[in-house]
């Protein structure tokens, strides 16, 4: 062909990338691979193994080894042994390892990226220049958080082994993203790979051996669920991070209940492309591609739904569609190539199901006339327009390259459109009016925001989801706390509790003068649904008060109530400030008659029982304090922009009190709750209940919105467990015995609500443990606003 030809065509050449070096690799590996145990490789005990191909041919590249009970029991006894001398290492020390694992993905980040091509069949220039520079950027900025962890997070300490479980769609990266922040504060890990994508994880398993990273911090057991499934039961592990499906998410919520183990969730989404009338349409269409075509749509947080303004519909999609005609579809390793293959035959199907489904559903299909390769496993770009928002393609995730299209009117509808999904991982908003992105964005229940832009991703930027998308972040400040946990933890006992006697069965009085404290809903005292009544006793037996038995009917009112006030969420810090000083005044002016009741329920002296009331006061000021200055951050992340990382109420928290101290511990969880903007539903004390309902008067005359506070009195483990199945709650703390904090998180598995489940004893009178940063992380959930800049 004569250079004038090529001109006149300006058509892509093949440019293709050279495999040889990934394969020659790949053949050190022998017939199958092995294990990588206490910095030692190993043959699967099991005997058993599974084959893994290259996506874009079929191919069988090699056998990889499937970890079996003895293989998993063996890493996690390695990364056990290794955990202590590794966390006594100086924050520099670990530092130094970290810093050299970015540099070795560094000096080997061809090979990487070939090998990950090959493996997952997604194009060489995403692995080339987004997965692997990501990998090390990662790497680097939790070498940062190593060394500095001894000053920035004094009072923290590692959680101890790791198990680490991640998906097929990033292997690398989600690698990364689980061992850095994870090795970097002093925990060691035992981390699973993908079945369909291990050899990346392998690679860098060699990596750590070549970093003289000791034996045992890093150990890399390979798998199937069935793998999975024995990290996620294995009782020497102390916490597990998961990547992957909502309902495999769920199974281990359910799976690890009850077992002490923490955890953190970043499940899929469907997550909306929001396309203003005022937006630059060429850069929105070019970010569609970046959103839903970026590794073949199998990414949690592509941009599948597509939310267009109705008056520039028809002009966006004629766009979008003569786009998707030059998009370029085969191997994976031509470097001029924009969509590789899907990664496995059981995608593919699934996904043209669901395409299937959305036509006979009544959308309309839109691919391009460009030709597939013949063999392998490739789908076209697909887009679905005139597709309802109920149908099955707006809400399953298909984790393909298929767009599904609506039109919206106004700005409150596009809001309305884009939270209605179970899933809040990420949301894109392409406006030129950055008044209203910067309005739109916070209103989007999702955990991403990218504005004027997409799938922008950064170490110090934390990611993660809401609602059903998981909970957790990754990376960032915010990513630390999934991996460390207080100091003075090590030492606590476990809360040991009495069973609360049964409600007395008194039915409550409906004489003249009613001495039942009722319950608190809506800001209004209501009786209990049941109409039962519950005994407050002194040690000594004598009846001190009656409190209403609040039931499954009367905690659907109070979250009801708490639905209802949401006003509270967006009122100003300032506000909440004012609310929260007005309460603590209201409390000190009685303090006397509140010290005068704990005196009765405790039998305590008078001095103790004032000392509980004045901490409850103080202890409201110190969030009125804190109301305006929970800040967040503005991140610099390596481009021309900004990622506002804003601290956003959970939503409705669902909270039972400790037993004890009956004023402080129910003042210290309610407090930092409404605080941070949550609404609550508040169960107190069992045995100390009127120290809460005595508390409805000072809540009545502080201007609390009704609604913010409702508090259902009775059995408080019974009521703790209604409040975690309920499915608009959407978080639930719980300071009480191991037993019912197992039913607490098998029964949130539901709508994966958070759940801050916390089986031993706090000194609540220590400001360090009672008060703080650590309730107020607790009680919001990072938002990462992303704000390019440039022309
Ligand atoms: P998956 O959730 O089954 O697999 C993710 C990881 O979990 C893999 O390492 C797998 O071996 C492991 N696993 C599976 N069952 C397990 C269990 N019971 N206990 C512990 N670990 C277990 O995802 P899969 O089957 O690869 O893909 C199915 C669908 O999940 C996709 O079509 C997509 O919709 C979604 N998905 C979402 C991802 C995300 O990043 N949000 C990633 C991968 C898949």
């Amino acid at each position: 062909m004569s250079i004038a030809q090529i001109l006149d065509r300006m058509d892509y050449g093949p440019a293709p990338e050279s495999d040889s070096e990934a394969r020659s690799w790949i053949e050190t590996l022998g017939a199958e691979t092995k294990l990588f145990v206490g910095g030692q490789w190993r043959k699967a005990r099991s005997g058993q193994s599974f084959e893994t191909q290259a996506p874009a041919t079929g191919e069988v590249l090699v056998r990889v080894a499937q970890a079996g009970p003895e293989d998993v029991d063996a890493a996690v006894k390695a990364a056990a042994k290794a955990q202590p001398g590794w966390a006594a290492l100086s924050g520099h020390q670990r530092a130094r390892y970290l810093y050299a694992l970015a540099r070795l993905v560094q000096r080997h980040s061809r090979l990487f990226a070939v090998l990950e091509t090959l493996d997952n069949g997604k194009p060489i220039r995403e692995t080339r220049d987004i997965d692997i520079p990501l990998v090390a950027r990662h790497f680097y900025h939790h070498a940062g958080w190593a060394q500095l962890m001894e000053t920035e997070l004094a009072e923290r300490e590692p959680l101890g082994v790791c198990g680490q479980i991640i998906p097929w769609n990033f292997p690398l990266l989600m690698l990364a993203w689980k061992i850095a922040p994870a090795i970097a504060l002093g925990n060691t890990v035992v981390l699973k790979p993908a079945e369909y994508t291990s050899l990346t994880a392998l690679l860098f398993a060699e990596m750590c051996r070549k970093a003289g990273l000791p034996g045992g911090v890093v150990n890399i057991v390979t798998g199937d669920g069935g793998t999975g499934e024995l990290i996620v039961n294995h009782p020497g592990i102390a916490k597990i991070a998961f990547t992957g499906s909502t309902e495999v998410g769920r199974k281990i919520r359910e799976a690890t209940a009850g077992s002490g183990k923490a955890l953190t969730l970043e499940l899929g989404g469907k997550s909306p492309f929001m396309v203003f009338e005022d937006a630059d349409l060429d850069a929105a269409v070019e970010g569609v591609v970046d959103a839903i075509w970026f590794n073949q749509g199998q990414v949690c947080c592509a941009g599948s739904r597509l939310l267009v303004q109705e008056s520039i519909h028809d002009r966006f999609v004629a766009k979008l569609t003569a786009r998707m005609e030059k998009l370029r579809v085969g191997d994976p390793l031509d470097k001029a190539i924009d969509m590789g293959a899907i990664i496995h035959p059981v995608q593919l199907k699934r996904i043209r199901e669901l395409v299937d489904a959305g036509t006979r559903e009544g959308a309309q299909l839109h691919q391009p006339s460009i030709a597939l390769p013949e063999k392998g496993c490739f789908f076209p770009p697909t887009l679905l327009t005139n597709v309802h928002p109920a149908s099955t393609v707006s809400q399953v995730e298909i984790f393909g390259p298929v767009l599904v299209s609506t039109t919206f009117r106004t700005p409150a509808e596009a809001v309305e459109l884009a939270n209605n999904t179970a899933y809040g991982l990420a949301a894109s908003v392409w406006s030129e009016t950055l008044s209203l992105a910067l309005d739109i964005a916070p209103k989007l229940k999702c955990g991403v925001v990218w504005i004027n832009g997409t799938n922008m991703f950064d170490a110090g930027v934390g990611f993660g989801g809401y609602k059903e998308s998981g909970f957790g972040r990754e990376g960032g400040r915010e990513g630390l706390a999934a991996y460390s946990r207080p100091r003075w933890m090590a030492k606590a006992k476990p809360i040991a509790e009495k069973r609360a006697p049964p409600p007395s069965g008194d039915v409550i009085s409906t004489g003249f003068i009613d001495r039942t404290a009722k319950l608190y809903i809506g800001g209004r005292q209501v009786r209990p649904d049941g109409g039962y009544s519950r005994a407050v006793l002194a040690p000594g037996g004598a009846l001190v008060g009656e409190v209403g038995e609040g039931n499954r009917k009367d905690i659907r009112n109070a979250v009801e109530a708490a639905r209802k006030a949401s006003g509270w969420a967006s009122a100003t810090e300032h506000n909440r400030a004012q609310v929260l000083y007005y309460i603590a005044e209201n409390l000190e002016a009685r303090s006397a008659e509140f010290a005068d009741r704990l005196s009765a329920m405790t039998g305590k002296r008078k001095a103790e029982a004032a000392r509980e009331v004045a901490a409850a006061v103080s202890r409201l000021f110190s969030y009125g304090a804190w109301a305006d200055k929970f800040e967040g951050a503005v991140h610099r992340p390596p481009l021309r922009g900004i990622a506002l990382a804003m601290n956003e109420p959970v939503g409705i928290l669902g909270i039972a009190c400790p037993q004890e101290p009956g004023l402080l511990g129910f003042v210290s969880a309610m407090a930092p709750a409404i605080c941070a903007g949550n609404r609550v539903v508040v169960i107190p004390s069992t045995t100390l209940a009127l120290a809460a309902t005595d508390f409805y008067q000072v809540l009545e005359t502080s201007d609390l919105p009704a609604g913010v506070v409702n508090i259902v009195t009775g059995d408080r483990d019974a009521l703790a467990v209604e409040l975690a199945s309920h499915e608009e709650v959407d978080g639930i703390w719980w300071f009480g015995n191991a037993a019912t904090a197992a039913k607490i998180e098998r029964a949130s598995a539901g709508n994966l609500k958070q759940v801050w489940a916390e089986t031993v004893q706090r000194d609540w009178f220590d400001l360090r443990q009672g008060e703080g940063t650590e309730f107020l992380a607790r009680a919001t959930q990072v938002k990462n606003i992303w704000v390019p800049y440039g022309e």
